[in-house]
This record gives structure tokens, sequence and C-alpha cells, in this order.
């Protein structure tokens, strides 16, 4: 059972201070997965404190993977590879809110000699699935859903190589799809529309498997031959960019901001949001920038200044779609204010994230229009606090206890513990780096 719990933000007047972030939460689905069919054991230390890596790593015991959490408070997980062939489970794969989850492993468990059954949450079991079941489908796997909804029932087996040309960019296809290319017979080559993140290559490759990548127009094209072995990895993940961006931008919207940011996540493909923060006038300098298993990793220091405003379209909606919700929540307090278009995938993440922003923008005052595929908010505006839902969805939540922080008086946000989904202690910490 759910325990609904309210979050009450009040404003303030700078950020300051220092946070070290979790893993990230993209990296730590992957690694616990291909730990999972690798051979001999993996150590992973900041593992994502979020419960959807902890729903991967409840599916990955269902398939009778072993591995503990060790007792030292860093988030270290050690997993025992069991190499290709994982057990038959006895009960339901239980994804909960995790897209992720139910996208990438449903790409391993395709090349099982079993079926699975993966279920999800209400706002998972909405998600549409027929992304991953296409293909899967063409590859050989039998794959039962509601209408290409959750639950799935996957029947794996022997797959067969297929080329690929993905519809939606999503770099939960592509993962995927790279993941049940190791169980297929030939090469399985997977074409992207736009370049999405690129974690599942970068996992792969950490984990001993040859890839081939080459650029296809704006976007890419990757090639997987199918019976390569995985060996076990020791190694850190970087803190979790998407969760940071909260407090980036709650630094943005004072000028007297100074925030410090070790170890964090700088992979390019997921790094637009500093680019865009920095064209908005957030100073940000990266020191000790170092390279762990093919991810990059830097310390960010950043002082606040005034926001001007921004577009984002085509490409850039795609590499920021996880941070557009803060960015369009702290829109309002920018000089021009944000556009955002080319984003109709924010309409099927946890929420309709689109009409979740409109409508918390709206009840704490601001003016803002909505299309199909994304938001118009002009600059300038006065916010009021609010009472705010968080639509069940994490970054609803953290997106508007940061918006909070500018508006005259107190906002309340219901369902503030669906934060726990990737980032448990963010409103504790955001607490700890707020000045009043
Ligand atoms: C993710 C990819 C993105 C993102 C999600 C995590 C990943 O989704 O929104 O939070 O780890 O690959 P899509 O694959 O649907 O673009």
């Amino acid at each position: 059972m759910k325990t609904e719990s309210q979050a009450v933000v009040r404003p303030a007047r700078n950020i300051r201070g220092s946070v070290r972030l979790p893993g990230d939460k993209s990296i730590s689905h992957r690694y616990a997965m291909l730990a999972g069919i690798a051979e001999g054991p993996s150590r992973l230390e900041n593992y994502s404190t979020g419960a959807d890596c902890a729903s991967t790593l409840g599916c990955m015991r269902a398939l009778g993977v072993k591995w503990e959490r060790k007792p030292d408070g860093d988030n270290v997980i050690e997993v025992q590879g069991s190499g290709m062939s994982l057990t038959a489970p006895s009960r339901a794969l239980d994804c909960g809110n995790s897209g992720s989850t139910m996208r990438m492993l449903s790409g391993i468990a395709s090349g099982q000699r079993f079926t699975s059954e993966m279920i999800g949450d209400a706002s998972l079991s909405r998600r549409p699935m027929e992304r991953v079941i296409k293909p899967l489908s063409a590859m050989g796997a039998q794959i039962a859903s509601r209408e290409g909804k959750p639950p799935l029932h996957i029947t794996g087996g022997s797959l067969k190589a297929i080329d690929y040309k993905m519809p939606v960019a999503s770099a939960q296809v592509k993962s995927c799809l790279l993941f049940a290319g190791l169980f297929a017979d030939g090469a399985t080559c997977v074409e992207e529309p736009l370049r999405t993140r690129d974690h599942g290559e970068v996992a792969l490759r950490a984990f001993g498997v040859h890839l081939d990548r080459k650029n296809a127009g704006a976007g890419n094209e990757v090639r997987v031959r199918g019976g390569q072995r995985l060996r076990g990895l020791e190694t850190r993940i970087p803190g979790d960019l998407s969760s940071a961006a909260f407090f980036l931008c709650a630094a943005g919207l004072f000028p007297g901001s100074e925030l410090t940011v070790p170890s964090l996540l700088m992979n390019p493909t997921r790094a637009r949001l500093l680019d865009i923060l920095v064209q908005m006038g957030l100073r940000i300098s990266v020191t000790q920038l170092e390279e762990i298993n093919g991810e990059l990793v830097g310390t960010l220091q950043v002082e606040g200044g005034k926001l001007k405003g921004a577009r984002i379209s085509g490409g850039a909606s795609a590499a920021l779609i996880d941070e557009i919700p803060v960015l369009a929540a702290i829109a309002p307090f920018t000089e021009q204010g944000i556009e955002v278009r080319d984003a109709k995938e924010l309409r099927v993440k946890e929420s309709d994230r689109i009409a979740a922003v409109a409508t918390n923008l709206r009840k704490m005052g601001a003016t803002a229009e909505e299309f199909e595929d994304g938001l118009k908010i002009p600059g300038g505006q006065s916010l009021h606090g609010a009472e705010l839902d968080s639509f069940d969805d994490h970054r609803i939540a953290m997106a508007f206890a940061v918006a909070g922080l500018r508006a005259s008086g107190e906002t309340v946000i219901s369902g503030a513990e669906s934060a726990a989904i990737s980032y448990p202690a963010f409103f504790q910490t955001l607490e700890e780096i707020t000045e009043r």
C-alpha cells in the first residue's frame, strides 16, 4: 500500500553548498541487467537509490540472479552473474513504475527459453510497449499484451537478428534491442532517427561486448553480433545528471547561488542541460573530468546569474526529455520564457508531463500555453504558492518543489513521495542547500 505524503516548500533566498548525487538511474538499470547475464561477479558502487532501479534488481532476482547490497553505506551492489541463461521466474516480474525496467528487460527475457510475465503499477500499465513488442516479435519472441500495454507475457527462445529503424527516438528501445541482439543468430542493427543517450552501448562495451557504431543522418546506427559473452565489471556509477537538474535549476533561480556537484555524469548524450543552462546565463565550470568505463564524469561549479529564455525543439527535445519538466517549471522566472516543441513523448511518460506542468503552473498563477507536442511559458511572471499534485510522477514532484522556491507563500505538493522513484533523499537535500 502506498502512503501519500505532502511536501511543503517555502520561498528561498539562495542556493548554496555541495551535493553528491546517487548513481545515475539509466546507467544503474543497464549495469544491473548486464551484470546479471555476465559471467563472474560484478561490483557496482554508488548504485541508484531510486525505487525504479530496485525494481530492476527485484526482477533480476526473480530470474535467478544472485546479488546483495553491501552494508558499507556507499550503495554497493555485488552481483553474481548467471551467464546468458536465466531461470524461469516463479512469479511475475514486477517492474513497479519503471518503464526502463520493462522495456530493456524485455530484450533479455526474449532471449530466454521460458515465459516471463512483466507487470507494472497503474502508471506503467498505461504506457506504450508496442515499440518493443514489434521489433522483438520480428526477432522471433512471442509476446502477448493488453493492446500494446502491460502486462506483457514474453516467451523467448532462439532469436534471429534484424535490421531495425526505430520510428520513435528511444534509448530504452535501442538498449532493449541491443540486449536482445546478444541472444540472436547473426548481427542485429538498430538505427535511431535522433541520437539518444548511449549508456546501453557504453555499458555493453564495459562488459566486454564488441559493437560497431556509425552516424546515420541526425541519428546513429549500432550493430551487435549475437553469441558474445559478457564478463563481470567492477565500477563506480557517476552521479545522476537528471537528478542534479533540479538543483542546477534551483541555483538558476537566484543570482547569488553557488553550488558544487562532485562526480557528476557528463556523458555528452546527456549533458545538453548544461549547454542550455549556460546559454540561459548560469555560469558553470567543469573540473576533474575523467572517464570511468566509458562514461565521462566531472565536478561542476555553478554560479547563479539572471536567466534568459530558451526555445527547445528537434533533437534538443529528445536530448532533454527528462529535464524539460523542471526547465518548464522555472520558465516563468526567466527573462524571455521557455518554449518547448517536438516533445510529444512527454505525454506518455510516468504522467502526461505536458498537462501536469501546465496545470501546476496555472495553479501558481502563471500563464502557460499547451500544445500537443510542447508548451510555451512566458518569462517575467510572478507566481504564488498553491496546492499542487505530483500526478504520481517523481519528476513533476521535484520540478515544482524547485518552482516553489521562487513563489510567494507556501507551495504544498501532494504525492511528494513519488520523488523516491528516482531520488528518495531529494527533499532533504534540497532543504540542506536552500538559504532563507
Ligand atoms: C531512458 C530513456 C528515456 C528517458 C527515461 C530513461 C533510458 O526514455 O525518458 O527516463 O534510461 O534509456 P525513452 O527511451 O522513452 O526516450
